[in-house]
């Protein structure tokens, strides 16, 4: 019997190679797959039978006999017919889950090539023309137009130009990128062939977080294998060291030619001048990874899925504290209470969701008042928030947002590059905030918890108004002259906050204040302010 078992990282964590081994000591000829994407369900065995695969999750290695016999009480049926994969539109993780992801033959056997094949009959602007006529955006997070990219990387007159993916997936709660390389690393080695092609690029690097092992040796294998397909464009991993500010992309750069991954200032673009100083496509795996869809299945059928400026899907990613996390595909506009409430089935210790944040740490945290918002890149930034690589992380109601506030400065202080100073400096001085306001919150309840002739008589303090007041609350460099009250700290945490947002080099230190914030707009009561009124949730 033919059985497929993933062997993606996250798949293995839960057991999934033990149940391989003991499939096969059974005399099975087992198929090491990529993930289905939805964790509930791993170890998820497939069996090959007469109607096709027919899946059992979560499964043990003592399962073998149940699961051969179909008597099993995990019985799933055909996985593509569960709820939570019967209502996405895989258009990028068509195969991930389903193939072999080393097979050629799997590879071509669904589609693959076909877009490089279409691509090598048209000249390179025609190519750059489908790819923004799909209106692709960058998917790394910032959502910047590919094809308007590509264009200008194709324009810039240069002998040498290059192609670097960014595989530094360092956003919280994400994993898409590791998802795909392990599941289907010729989707991502075709879509890199593709923009070679489009803009005259030689060489390609993928750059991977070395917090993923499997994806490194997975890409690396499919490099070895496809070469002979993609020359005379050639491929190269580099592997990176830790640091989530190599996400940032000329960091990134920085890091591939040996250097210390500090930020470059911007400009100029490394579209013009980018790795070893020449014009370089830098982008997303997802971003990359989307492009043979719309070289084989044409611009038009990319751009029908969407919603306003954000168009065809996006693999959304639900983790934390969720009943069904994994990789969620669907076309933009899906609303954010769909997501986490009817795809994700709320918490998973029913406790009831109080925030989620979207867009890593230095994505904004929504309460379900915000749920009825739809997935797009400007509907988000309107509401103060960003998509970012779409990984959605699920908090429920024993969360302390004052403590989340404080972790988003902490998170900054401990990756910031440290080249600028609204970053660097204003990170530890965002921490020292937090800390009073935690601290004064925290004085003040147990004051409220004594008797009330305990209490001490209540200072007169500082008049609260005029500008004397405002500096010495918020800038004396004698710590007793410093007004610790919440009030004062927290107009001098959104005074840091516009520093950092509108002083600082790179994303790092300039989104650090969306968490901070809506941490602060959303959930008051949790820096001692009064809680708000409560609209009626979707
Ligand atoms: P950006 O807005 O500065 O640039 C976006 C991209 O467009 C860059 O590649 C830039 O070089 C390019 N670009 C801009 N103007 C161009 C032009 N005229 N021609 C050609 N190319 C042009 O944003 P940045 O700093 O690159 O990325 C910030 C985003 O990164 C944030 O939105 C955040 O969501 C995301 N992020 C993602 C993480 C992840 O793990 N995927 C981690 C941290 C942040
Ligand atoms: Fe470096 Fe932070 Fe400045 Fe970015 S914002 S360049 S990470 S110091």
């Amino acid at each position: 019997r033919r059985v497929f078992i993933s062997r993606d990282m996250a798949s293995v964590a839960l057991g999934a190679d033990e149940v391989a081994r003991a499939f096969a000591d059974a005399g099975c000829a087992v198929v090491r797959t990529g993930s289905r994407g939805l964790f509930s369900i791993e170890p998820l065995v497939e069996v090959e039978t007469e109607d096709g695969r027919i899946g059992f999750g979560p499964v043990g290695p003592d399962d073998v006999a149940a699961v051969l016999d179909g008597s099993h009480a995990a019985r799933l049926g055909k996985v593509e017919d569960l709820p939570f994969f019967a209502g996405q539109q895989r258009f990028t993780f068509a195969r991930c889950g389903v193939i072999d992801p080393l097979s050629l033959d799997d590879y071509a056997a669904l589609g693959g090539w076909i877009g490089l094949d279409v691509a090598r009959t048209q000249a390179p602007q025609k190519v750059v023309d489908a790819v923004k006529a799909s209106g692709l955006r960058g998917r790394g997070g910032a959502g910047f137009p590919t094809g308007i990219k590509w264009q200008t990387v194709l324009d810039a007159p240069a002998g040498d130009k290059y192609i670097v993916c960014n595989a530094d997936e360092g956003d919280s709660g994400t994993f898409a990128d590791r998802m795909l390389m392990e599941g289907d690393p010729y989707c991502l080695i075709e879509g890199m062939a593709i923009a070679a092609h489009a803009v005259g690029a030689g060489r390609g690097y993928i750059y991977i977080r070395s917090e993923y092992p499997y994806g490194i040796a997975t890409m690396r294998a499919a490099i070895e294998a496809s070469a002979h397909i993609v020359a005379p464009f050639v491929l190269e991993v580099r592997e990176g060291a830790g640091a989530y500010v190599c996400g940032e992309e000329t960091a990134l750069l920085d890091s591939i030619e040996g250097k210390r991954g500090q930020v470059r200032a911007k400009p100029p673009l490394p579209a013009l001048k980018g790795l070893f100083g020449q014009p370089t496509v830098i982008n997303n795996v997802l971003s990359l990874a989307a492009v043979p869809f719309i070289l084989s299945e044409g611009a038009e059928a990319y751009a029908a899925v969407g919603f306003g400026r954000s168009r065809g899907t996006m693999p959304v990613q639900l983790a934390g504290n969720v009943r069904h996390g994994g990789l969620y595909e669907i076309g933009f506009g899906i609303t954010l209470g769909e997501l986490v409430n009817d795809i994700g089935g709320g918490t998973a210790n029913r406790r009831p969701v109080r925030a989620v944040q979207v867009g890593g740490p230095l994505g904004a945290y929504f309460p379900p008042s915000m749920f009825h918002l739809p997935f797009d890149y400007e509907a988000f930034a309107q509401a103060g928030g960003l998509i970012g690589h779409a990984g959605i992380t699920v908090f429920d109601d024993s969360v302390d947002m004052a403590h989340m506030a404080r972790f988003a400065m902490e998170f900054c202080a401990a990756e910031s590059c440290g080249k600028c100073t609204p970053c660097r400096i204003g990170s530890t001085r965002g921490v020292e905030i937090m800390d009073r306001i935690i601290g004064a919150r925290e004085s003040a309840s147990s004051v409220r918890a004594e008797p009330v002739e305990a209490r001490a008589r209540p200072s007169t303090g500082s008049a609260r108004t005029g500008e004397g007041y405002l500096n010495r609350a918020l800038y004396s460099r004698d710590p007793s002259r410093i007004d610790v009250s919440i009030e004062a700290q927290t107009t001098l945490l959104r005074d840091l906050a516009d520093t950092m947002k509108y002083g600082s080099l790179c994303a790092l230190g300039g989104f650090t204040p969306y968490p901070v914030l809506s941490a602060l707009d959303y959930f008051p009561e949790d820096f001692g302010a009064p809680a708000p009124i409560k609209e009626a949730a979707e």
